[in-house]
């Protein structure tokens, strides 16, 4: 689809997105405040949860409060604690099969166990396997009642609408999008972030980042993903370099719990962009994490933006007060784009995505324009010569 046709697409079906309704999660913040899940439970009157994670959380003991504050409720559960990043429809549908006689579903995790959670929770209460609800919409019933408790910063998957889930055989990533997949309840427990490893760190902020600039600059944002993306990027750019420093920072690590929340509540009703784009396409064939491939995509692409998107990035600019008070607006714009190369730098995430050969560059183009054209309402467009340009800017260094 050309650029005329794609922005036709996204202006066609604004006043529809628009229209549907999004619930919120009642959401907790605070530290310790995992161990209230037992009773959350319990108001849901669930006598069985299946408690989903990853194993490395489940081995280091840190949901043994958690865990016990479900004991203590009176609510039996079982534990399921195999999923890996970016998990598969097979991982979806085991889990949906051991939702069996499971009156509630708790996640303790990032994007990816949040995400195989919603899919599974989804499909167990539809009769289905989850392959079956991808695209906008198709989950009729609703799904199992989904705690959510995010162990990262940066997908957001507790408040969105959205589950990614890949196709282990061709390798992409697919999207479930429906309003019954937000989960019911959102847990921010900063504790159970500060054993993110530093990268892990920087690139699920970086992740969060994207979203709220993506919703920031989208064709469908409007006054309240304004005010969410703003507090997002004022988060992130307050705490991220503030909990590199000190990792056991719990303020820091509830600011970018917050920011990944806020940001996640702005991009589920504008949607995402390029970045997203290109890095699901990336990710999906390199294995590459969504966070790292966001970081590396991001301030390339803001840049690209800049001729279109001055007037937003100068008021970015004045919010987080760069440069002088008598700036121009272009000069306040290009301020912030810097500072998001400076943020990479900081952050120590790389120039190029080694796994991703330029070999792959047209196929990757294709996957990235076929998910965002007619569906992102992205501010600029691109050509595939400029395409081309930016994913030989960050493929693998040629060895000669
Ligand atoms: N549903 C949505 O709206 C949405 C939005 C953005 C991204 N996503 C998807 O979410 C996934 C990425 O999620 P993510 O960035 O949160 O990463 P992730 O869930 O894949 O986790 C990244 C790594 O961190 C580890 N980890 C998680 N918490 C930890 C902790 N507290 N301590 C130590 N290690 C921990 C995990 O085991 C994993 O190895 C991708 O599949 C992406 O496509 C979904
Ligand atoms: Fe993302």
């Amino acid at each position: 689809m050309n650029a005329a046709m794609s922005k036709l697409s996204v202006a066609v079906r604004k006043p529809a997105v628009k229209f549907v309704g999004k619930p919120t999660p009642v959401t907790y913040i605070g530290p310790g405040r995992a161990k209230e899940v037992g009773r959350l439970l319990g108001l849901l009157g669930a006598g069985k949860a299946l408690v989903i994670t990853g194993s490395y959380l489940y081995q280091s003991g840190q949901l043994e409060g958690l865990l016990d504050g479900i004991r203590k409720a009176g609510v039996e559960y079982t534990v399921f604690c195999g999923v890996q990043p970016d998990p598969t429809f097979a991982v979806a549908d085991d889990l949906a099969k051991a939702c069996a006689g499971c009156h509630a579903v708790v996640a303790v995790g990032g994007g990816s166990v949040i995400d195989a959670a919603k899919a599974a929770a989804a499909a167990a209460a539809n009769h289905t396997r989850s392959a079956a609800l991808v695209g906008v919409m198709k989950v009729r019933r609703h799904p199992l009642p989904l705690i959510a408790v995010p162990t990262t910063a940066g997908a957001g998957s507790e408040t969105t609408l959205a589950a990614v889930i890949s196709d282990p055989v061709t390798h992409v990533k697919r999207q479930l999008l429906d309003p019954k997949l937000v989960p019911m309840f959102a847990i921010l427990d900063p504790e159970l972030t500060v054993s993110l490893p530093a990268h892990t760190t920087a690139y699920t902020a970086m992740d969060a980042l994207t979203h709220a600039l993506e919703a920031y600059v989208s064709r469908y944002a409007d006054a309240e993903t304004d005010r969410q993306a703003r507090i997002a990027i004022r988060l992130i750019v307050r705490y991220l370099p503030q909990v590199r420093e000190n990792p056991a920072d719990l303020e820091g690590r509830e600011g970018l719990l917050t920011a990944a929340f806020f940001a996640g509540m702005a991009f589920t009703r504008t949607y995402v962009g390029y970045v997203h784009a290109f890095a699901h396409a990336i990710g999906g064939k390199f294995g590459v994490s969504h966070g790292l491939a966001n970081g590396v995509l991001l301030p390339h692409i803001m840049r690209y933006y800049l001729p279109v998107c001055s007037g937003r990035f100068a008021e970015l600019g004045r919010m987080l007060k760069l440069g002088m008070p008598g700036d121009t607006d272009e000069i306040k714009a290009r301020r912030f784009v810097k500072l998001l190369y400076k943020l990479k730098r900081q952050m120590e995430i790389p120039a190029r995505l080694e796994q991703f050969p330029a070999s792959a560059i047209e196929e990757v183009i294709d996957l990235a324009f076929q998910e965002c054209h007619g569906t992102y309402p992205v501010p600029r467009y691109f050509s595939r010569a400029h395409a081309r340009k930016l994913m030989e800017a960050v493929c693998a260094q040629e060895t000669s």
